[in-house]
């Protein structure tokens, strides 16, 4: 079976179809639901895919199959961009600073929350203002974000210094750029961090934009970006009643060979094994890696005040503290979402009229 069918338009032009792509996307209502737009016809129902004749007129392309299906295609079908845009990120640049939105109206008003949606889609970071600093207000954020992504140890966790903690958090020690439950194969996505009560001094919050770290570094030394990509990395959180652990690489790809997760936790890695010969170019690539991370220009420290959320794409934008000073009452809940139900909330904003 030829692997592709060649179609010579009436006016000249021409172009270069797979076979099987085409008898898989007949658009006739014997091979897709109508109902749905969801693909009725499997390819798989055929013993072999062949093309018994075809014919190209101004219009579009009609085929007829071997195994008696015809398909009738029209032109602009056929010419078509299939290649659906994902919503692009943009590098934080010198004079970025997060854009703040006040937490009401995000809530309420359509029109503001797509312009907030959209620049957390480019930038990856939002802080909400005037929110109530009352415990699992992030639960409200639901109606925006989608649902809470629920991980093990609390569906909403509570941030506050506790001599019986589970996480560096806990405590007021400085916390490096990280983002949280680096062990699980597939970490949050999406992190809200809800300002209940500052009172203390010190523990700005710090954020790095964590994938135009990564660029520089890939341009910089695409043989250590690569150990990332390939080098799976123990992480673990756990306490008593709980235990996860995921082996990964620090930097994941997507398909494109684009950034899609940057996993980067110093508090929950594990020990490696040493006489994995991966042991030593992993070290000297994350060592330079992380030089870079702390050094960056990519970072912002501010203070979050009680009614604020900081909401941070997490798998690109690493989140930290400086050291928690005195022992002023400070409160902070975190809960996870998922990027792919952001995406989809700005869909359907856009979709719905006032
Ligand atoms: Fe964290
Ligand atoms: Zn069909």
């Amino acid at each position: 079976m030829p692997a592709n069918v060649r179609v010579n338009w009436p006016d000249g032009g021409s172009m270069m179809l797979p076979t099987l792509w085409l008898r898989d996307v007949c658009p006739c209502p014997d091979c897709r639901i109508e109902q749905t737009q969801e693909k009725r016809f499997h390819l798989a129902a055929l013993e072999s895919v062949s093309v018994a004749s075809l014919c190209a007129d101004a219009e579009g392309l009609k085929v007829t199959w071997s195994e008696g299906h015809n398909s009738v295609y029209p032109r602009s079908f056929l010419e078509a961009n299939h290649v659906r845009d994902q919503p692009k990120w943009r590098p934080w640049s010198d004079d970025y600073s997060p854009g703040y939105f006040d937490f009401t109206t995000f809530l309420s008003d359509r029109v503001y929350a797509i312009r907030a949606i959209e620049e957390f889609l480019e930038a990856g970071v939002l802080v909400l203002t005037n929110s109530p600093t009352e415990e699992l207000t992030l639960e409200r954020l639901a109606a925006r974000l989608g649902p809470i992504r629920e991980v093990l140890f609390d569906r909403i966790h509570n941030v506050k210094v506790d001599p019986k903690g589970y996480n560096v958090a806990h405590t007021s020690l400085p916390l490096p750029p990280h983002n949280d439950f680096a062990s699980y194969s597939w970490p949050p996505s999406v992190q809200a961090l809800h300002m209940l009560a500052n009172e203390a001094t010190g523990g700005r919050s710090t954020i790095y934009d964590g994938w135009a770290v990564l660029q520089a570094f890939r341009q910089e030394d695409p043989a250590a970006f690569d150990v990332l990509c390939r080098v799976a990395v123990p992480f673990r959180e756990f306490d008593d009643g709980n235990e996860t652990f995921a082996c990964e690489p620090i930097i994941r790809l997507n398909p494109n060979g684009e950034m899609g997760i940057f996993r980067y936790s110093n508090q929950l890695m594990q020990v490696m094994d040493p006489l994995n010969p991966d042991t030593a170019a992993f070290y000297d690539a994350y060592y330079k890696l992380s030089r870079r991370l702390i050094t960056s220009p990519f970072n912002r420290r501010f203070r979050l005040h009680g009614g604020e959320i900081l909401v941070v794409a997490s798998h690109r934008i690493l989140h930290g503290r400086e050291a928690i000073e005195d022992a002023g009452f400070r409160h902070l809940q975190d809960a996870y979402f998922e990027h792919d139900n952001v995406r989809n909330m700005l869909t359907v904003l856009e979709r719905t009229h006032d």
